[in-house]
């Protein structure tokens, strides 16, 4: 790819900027401008233009603009994820917090959204598996990005992926040298497709969840953009239903219809009405 950068004047960084917030939610302040042209360069040079303000043109206004937003939207997203991330925070999701969601519902749908390239939600399978429990969980796994969906389907995992790897994933695991596959059983109990978390009918279109596992993806979002995706999300889950994020993210300040509660030293959100 080109490594060129486009120049991006502030008057084309604003639209420019503020179109990607308003299609994909990726938020990049003033202060990013020189990342984001050094990022949107190589993909506007690709896509045949010479110029930012032609390129946001084509964005904006072309028939093509969708599947263009879509090619932007692989340079512009970080996928940056590995097996066992904050596992505490799964752990206490699969020994404490589903049990009891079973006790009620003999069977429940779990949604890992924005899962990147499927470490996360093969790790929720990992762990659901040991204790039993997979076949009574459907995991559905989503992301913004194509490209990493069609990694994450494959449930192959290597370098970076594999650099914190739990001892219980030896389980879940085979390793083929410096190569790492998801067992059988854990590769059939994932489904993916393609979500965009700020479209709100497209979140409606997953339909009703009881736990939604939305970890590092809002940090790239500004606040308003939280809100209404956390909104849409909450809408899915059924009441009673829990929602995770990150460890660095915190929706304390928006309170609304979530109660916060810790487990195992990790936090939860629950959705009331139960
Ligand atoms: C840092 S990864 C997080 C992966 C995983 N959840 C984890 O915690 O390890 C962030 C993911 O969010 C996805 N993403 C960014 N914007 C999105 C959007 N508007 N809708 C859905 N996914 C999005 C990116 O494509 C990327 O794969």
């Amino acid at each position: 790819m080109n490594s060129r950068r486009l120049p991006l004047p502030s008057a084309v960084f604003t639209i420019l900027s503020g179109l990607i917030e308003e299609r994909l939610g990726l938020f990049f302040a003033t202060t990013d401008s020189d990342i984001l042209a050094e990022k949107v360069s190589p993909r506007a040079l690709e896509a045949g233009f010479e110029s930012l303000l032609d390129y946001y043109y084509y964005l904006r206004y072309d028939p093509g603009a969708p599947r263009e937003l879509e090619r932007l939207a692989e340079v512009l997203a970080v996928h940056e994820t590995y097996v066992g991330r904050e596992l505490d925070q799964l752990t206490a999701l699969v020994s404490t917090l589903i049990p009891r969601l079973l006790a009620v519902r003999p069977k429940l749908r779990l949604w890992s959204a924005a899962c990147s390239t499927g470490e996360e939600p093969f790790t929720v399978a990992g762990l659901l598996n040991d204790r039993g429990l997979l076949p009574q969980v459907e995991i559905v796994a989503s992301d913004l990005s194509q490209r990493a969906l069609d990694i994450a389907r494959h449930g192959k995992f290597s370098g970076r992926s594999l650099r914190a790897l739990p001892p219980a994933a030896s389980g879940w695991l085979d390793f083929e040298g410096p190569l790492a596959r998801a067992r059988s059983e854990l590769l059939r109990s994932v489904s993916f497709q393609q979500v965009n978390l700020t479209d709100h009918h497209a979140v409606q279109r997953m339909g009703q969840v009881d736990v939604i596992v939305c970890r590092n993806v809002l940090i790239y979002f500004r606040d308003s953009t939280i809100k209404t995706v956390v909104e849409s999300l909450v809408e899915a889950l059924r009441p009673g239903g829990y929602l995770l994020i990150g460890a660095s993210e915190s929706l304390l300040r928006f309170g609304g219809n979530l109660g916060c509660e810790e487990h195992g030293g990790a936090f939860f959100y629950r959705k009331g009405g139960v």
